[in-house]
């Protein structure tokens, strides 16, 4: 079935990541992340919708006092970035001061986490670290790299685990591959 002309979101992409190698590598990220972050004062700030499955998960993984503060973006129609990124601003925590880990799900052109890191700049934290799940290196349009990334991926459109076509699949387990 081809998803694209076939809408109904019933057929399971192919597998492209397994869940039991995301939980793997978040335990992995989230322990070397932790050792950076001991001592300071530190605020996971993740991106939603994307961010909000892996977030869960790392900061399950972060054994070290965090808070946690999500700030809404949105750029993809379908399966192109429209190259227009609105965010809300509206974070709930004050974060001058704090050393702040931007957490999203996918660096690809990179307009997304360079809007937002510059954002977050303006409000004075203290540090600014970026770490996201999947990067697509291919794909970059602007210059930014994150600080942690879980995996480098090639230029195929992946749902899953947070990622959404047109807001379906954010609930499928693993990281798969739709069939365009
Ligand atoms: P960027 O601004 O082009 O780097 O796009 C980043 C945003 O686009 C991410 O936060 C994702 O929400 C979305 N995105 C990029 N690539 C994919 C993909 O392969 N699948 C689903 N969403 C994607
Ligand atoms: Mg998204």
């Amino acid at each position: 079935m081809n998803y694209l002309k076939n809408n109904n979101y019933a057929e399971k992409p192919a597998v492209l990541i397994e869940s039991e190698k995301i939980a793997e590598r978040i335990k992995k990220m989230g322990n070397l992340i932790a050792g950076r972050y001991a001592g300071k004062h530190t605020t996971v700030v993740a991106v939603s919708n994307g961010a909000v499955l892996f977030v869960a998960d790392l900061i399950r993984n972060i054994s070290v006092p965090l808070q946690l503060d999500t700030i809404s973006a949105y750029s993809y129609e379908g399966s192109e970035s429209s190259g227009k990124i609105s965010f809300s601003s509206k974070m709930k925590l004050e974060i001058s001061d704090r050393h702040v880990l931007l957490v999203d799900d996918i660096l690809d052109t990179g307009r997304t986490l360079k809007r937002l890191k510059n954002y977050l700049k303006t409000l004075n934290p203290a540090g600014l670290e970026t770490c996201v799940l999947l990067d697509k290196p291919s794909r970059r349009l602007v210059d930014i790299n994150a600080d942690y990334v879980g995996f480098e991926i090639a230029d195929n459109f992946v749902v899953g685990y947070g990622l959404d076509y047109n807001e379906y699949y954010r609930n499928l387990p693993y990281i798969g591959v739709l069939n365009t």
